[in-house]
């Protein structure tokens, strides 16, 4: 959203800078003070905003945060935000002089991207760190396996780059049965042998998102990436993080239908008896995904109530019949968050929605102002 936009509606997503540092600070001490952790701040901090969560966690004493596009680590650059910014998507064709000029540290696994950066570096007159990325398993970015000694001997003409780190990502790091995650983690170690015999030493290695972080202590090399733990919505349970984004808003409307009455597009919902429905201003033009309809619950007044018929593109409606107060137009609901056991949490609803909390955290749309306290 601009700067000179005004909010109006009370639809908000609540980002606890505090729980976010505290969560750092539990991801830290868990690896200990040998391992540096990278923050994962692509996405806009998964939704979060990524200039705030960055100079959060830069009070919190991180120095490393890791971004998808160039574009993302010059604005986190443009907000004065120092220390390693590691753009894991790599440049592509038109980002050398940006990540250059930006000082940002590229990704390397192809070597048309390789070259550009050669010459960027070599124009600025500046060595470029950079590190290079291994496909283990996961089969997207990475220099694939077979290739990775022929890539290795290419690289080594590119004066202006700097081998800084070695690193890979994992396919299925938080699912219990770790046996694709460990024969990742045997080909990473040899592929990093491999660049040792032939004289490449890496200052570093790394290779843990937060199922990794939280699972694999063998994963965690020299640094750790988490991205999604960071929010506080683990894959895997650890009660010391707490999750950082809550998204509310107030009741619009209510009304009072018979039993009968259909609500919301496609009429799929009908009232089994007289029901009284709140309409809520927040839809799928929010990120609250369309998908949630008849599955979702939310939080009026601190308790549970169903969403009710089609989400639409800025409203939903819920079913407040069983409430023990009546409820009123103002009134405020929880879509994310809340206390205790009728907590709503990013896992919660992204299993509701038949998604992954990452998207959900995300999918939170720029009309939903960010509120960092
Ligand atoms: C290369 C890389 N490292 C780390 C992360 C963080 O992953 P997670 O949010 O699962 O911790 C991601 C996110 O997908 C990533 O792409």
């Amino acid at each position: 959203m601009s700067e000179d936009f005004r909010q109006l509606r009370p639809t908000t997503a609540h980002v606890d800078l505090d729980a976010l540092q505290g969560n750092f600070r539990a991801l830290q001490a868990r690896v200990g003070p040998r391992v540096r952790v990278l923050a994962a701040v692509k996405g806009d901090a998964y939704g979060h905003g990524a200039v705030a969560v960055a100079r959060s966690l830069a009070v919190a004493g991180c120095d490393a945060f890791g971004v998808a596009l160039v574009e993302e680590g010059a604005q986190l650059r443009d907000a004065g935000v120092d220390g390693l910014v590691l753009c894991m998507g790599g440049v592509g064709r038109h980002g050398a002089e940006e990540a250059v000029a930006r000082n940002l540290t590229p990704v390397v696994y192809d070597e048309g991207d390789a070259e550009r950066l050669d010459a960027a570096a070599q124009a600025a007159g500046v060595r470029l760190a950079v590190h290079l990325k291994i496909d283990t398993g996961m089969g997207r970015l990475g220099v694939p396996l077979p290739q990775w000694e022929r890539f290795l001997d290419r690289f080594a003409r590119y004066a202006a780059l700097d081998l800084d780190a070695v690193m890979t990502h994992f396919a299925e790091s938080e699912v219990e049965d770790d046996t694709y995650t460990l024969e990742q983690l045997r080909r990473f170690r040899q592929a990093v042998a491999t660049a040792n015999a032939r004289g490449f030493t890496a200052r570093i290695q790394h290779a843990a998102n937060s199922g990794a972080l939280l699972r694999h202590r063998g994963a965690w090399f020299d640094m750790v990436r988490p991205g999604i733990a960071l929010y506080g919505a683990p894959p895997i349970a650890a009660p010391e993080l707490q999750p950082v984004m809550r998204v509310t808003t107030r009741v619009l409307f209510v009304k009072d239908l018979p039993r009968g009455a259909s609500v919301s597009y496609g009429r799929r919902w009908v009232t089994s008896r007289p029901s009284r429905i709140a309409t809520l201003p927040v839809g799928y033009a929010d990120g609250y995904p369309r998908a949630l309809s008849g599955h979702a619950e939310v939080l009026v007044n601190g308790q549970r109530c169903p969403v009710v018929g089609t989400v639409c593109m800025d409203l939903c409606m819920v079913d407040v019949t069983e409430l023990s107060e009546p409820v009123c137009s103002g009134d405020e609901v929880v879509l994310l968050g809340g206390e205790g056991p009728g907590r709503i949490d990013a896992n919660t609803l992204a299993g509701w929605a038949g998604t992954i909390p990452y998207e959900i955290l995300c999918g939170f749309s720029e009309r939903i102002p960010r509120q960092h306290a």
